[in-house]
């Protein structure tokens, strides 16, 4: 959470910052701000509430000119939205962006006050530059060695860009639990929270590692490590290719959600024709000897957050089901602060659609020192943190996410579990017909999905009747449940209606009192075991007079009344069903914040890549 980027160029670096920014805004869209030391040294600052283009438009009327400068995109945690809460924050020469938390902050501000330094904001980042100003004061010498003397003062996970007016030839810049990647170029050096922020100036990048402390000028690049010595970390080119840049581009879509949730055809194909190799599994990305350690697993973990761990709960379904193998699936901020017990031989997977989540980043970071197998991602980017982690690595291929709210990458984590479940089982050597299976009922899904896509306007119209409506109740059961829980998930991210799931079964344990004839209650029905139950549970909504929207295969048949309506979907086999039922979930939701005029794309409050815990 948070957007940083900071340039050092001989070039004037303002709209090269703006375009940053607009690229990082899916981390946070709070405020943003913009400080560039132009040629007199001197500082020029512009912060803004609300979104990037705010900020874009007043840079416009105050044509901002220099070599130097940083910028930033927030996400609040403290201090109010407000202007004065908006970063870069300034003590005299000093200039902080900070994307993170630092927790011992009200102690420090008191220290600094007893010192003469008052703040003007509310926020954590202000009192950095307060610290670095004072040791200047006090002891003088270069910024990145006052830097080294402030750190061991500073608790919690955080990166933070600094910039001197008395020195604009440099940036200095640390990581401590958030990301920070240097963009290299030719005369000129960059630094941001992410990749995706400097493409359009380099393609060369060097990723901090946490501790790290870099000093950079438009010609060189000095990175000392957590223990203070100078390191040479490794320049990687840029993975991200052209079809990426396809993926950032809205086309005839209004919402990027849209566009991805249309998407899913395509990726969720790209993802399948990556791991299938002549009607065969494979996970050749794995390496040579994954068969060795995969055939010694008896246990599977997963954690995730958010909608990646719903996917996770999924997949516990198919990995007990069908490998036969245990699983357990937690939250990542549960695990991290509870004593858990590692099973013998287990494996360890995280699942993240950014791979920086902050808590899901601390689990795989503590389980990694607890005599796990060894530790799997399930990942959409693949220069993301986690994936750099952890010992193995399956990539989705989603493309770049922008709506705020997960599709196509959820989507594409079930495709690739399914797969790599179908791969276990081979190895176990427990059914050859699965396999077949699996990737029979893989490939005909994106035809599937394109007929459920075809009932967009018909979605749109039943979208109407929610719109006065305060909550909703999903429900669904087996490999169902998860996906009521994504669907009630969707509509509270992003039509701010209080939406909760429900295991189907759960119906008389409590929520049934929820019901009368206000009350939308969404049924995912599909023609498996549990069919004959689900009726049931519809019954028991009816009779209530609960307004039933139930999403049901077309072979189901079901008694009509005028409560209820059926939204019909083309049989699936069950092993994908729960990958086809997302889609009209997504597509309701979509439509009823549509209706409603919410910001579908970057919903208020939330953010794409949460990197603080
Ligand atoms: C945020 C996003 C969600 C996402 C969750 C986990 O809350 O808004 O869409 O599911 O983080 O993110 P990850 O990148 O780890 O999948």
């Amino acid at each position: 959470m948070c957007g940083i980027i900071g340039a050092v160029s001989t070039r004037n670096i303002t709209d090269i910052l703006l375009e940053g920014l607009r690229q990082l805004e899916y981390r946070g869209y709070d405020s943003a701000g913009i400080a560039v030391i132009n040629n007199q040294n001197n500082l020029q600052l512009i912060r803004k509430l609300g979104k990037v283009n705010i900020l874009a438009e007043a840079v416009k009327h105050n044509s901002l000119h220099g070599g130097t400068g940083v910028a930033h995109t927030r996400w609040a945690t403290h201090g109010n939205l407000t202007e004065i809460n908006a970063h870069p924050h300034i003590s005299s020469n000093i200039i902080v962006v900070h994307n993170g938390i630092i927790e011992n902050f009200q102690s420090l501000r008191q220290k600094l006050f007893k010192k003469g330094y008052t703040c003007v904001s509310d926020t954590d980042t202000e009192i950095i530059a307060h610290l670095v100003h004072f040791e200047q004061y006090q002891q003088g010498g270069k910024l990145e060695k006052i830097i080294k003397m402030i750190i061991p003062q500073l608790s919690g996970n955080y990166s933070i860009v600094i910039m001197d007016c008395l020195n604009p030839e440099l940036l200095v810049a640390v990581r401590s639990g958030s990301p920070l990647i240097i963009g290299c170029g030719v005369g000129e050096n960059f630094i941001a929270s992410d990749q995706r922020a400097l493409l359009q100036v380099t393609s060369r990048f060097i990723f901090l590692e946490d501790g790290d402390i870099a000093e950079i000028t438009k010609t060189t690049i000095k990175i000392w490590n957590k223990i203070g010595q100078i390191v040479e970390r490794p320049e990687t080119l840029s993975k991200i290719n052209n079809n990426e840049e396809l993926y950032q581009k809205k086309n005839n879509f209004c919402h990027y959600m849209k566009k991805e949730i249309f998407e899913q055809p395509l990726v969720i194909k790209n993802t399948i024709e990556s791991h299938i190799n002549y009607g065969m599994i494979t996970m050749a990305e794995l390496g040579p000897d994954i068969n060795i350690l995969f055939s010694k697993i008896k246990h599977i973990k997963i954690i995730a957050c958010g909608t990646s761990y719903h996917s996770a709960m999924v997949s516990r379904y198919w990995l007990e089901e069908l490998a036969e193998l245990p699983c357990d699936v937690e939250i990542a901020s549960e695990f991290i602060y509870r004593q858990s017990i590692v099973q013998k031989n287990s494996l360890l997977i995280t699942i993240s659609q950014s791979g920086e989540t902050a808590d899901t980043l601390s689990a795989l970071r503590l389980a990694k020192k607890m005599g796990y197998l060894g530790s799997l991602t399930i990942c959409n980017i693949a220069s993301s943190t986690i994936v750099r982690e952890s010992d193995l690595v399956l990539i989705t291929n989603a493309g770049i996410e922008i709506g705020v709210a997960s599709t196509k990458t959820f989507t594409t984590q079930l495709t690739l579990l399914l797969i790599f479940v179908a791969y276990i089982v081979r190895l176990r050597k427990m059914n050859n017909i699965l396999e077949k299976n699996i990737i029979e009922a893989l490939a005909n899904l994106p035809n599937r999905i394109e007929k459920i896509l075809l009932l967009d306007n018909y979605i749109k119209k039943l979208a109407q009747a929610f719109i006065n409506k305060e909550h909703a109740l999903y429900l669904g059961r087996g490999t169902l449940y998860p996906i009521a829980m994504e669907g009630a998930l969707k509509l509270k991210e992003i039509s701010y209606i209080h939406a909760e799931a429900y295991a189907a079964g759960e119906l008389k344990h409590g929520p049934l009192a929820l019901v009368d004839e206000t009350m939308p209650v969404i049924i995912i029905a599909s023609n498996n075991k549990f069919l004959d139950k689900i009726k049931l549970n519809i019954e028991e909504v009816r009779i209530r007079g609960g307004q039933l929207y139930i999403f049901a295969e077309q072979n189901i048949c079901l008694t009509k009344s005028n409560e209820m309506k059926i939204i019909s979907l083309p049989n699936v086999e069950e092993l994908v069903a729960p990958i086809l039922f997302t889609i009209p979930m997504q597509m309701l939701a979509y439509h009823i914040a549509l209706i409603k005029g919410t910001n579908v794309d970057q919903p208020r409050n939330l953010a794409k890549c949460v990197t603080v815990e």
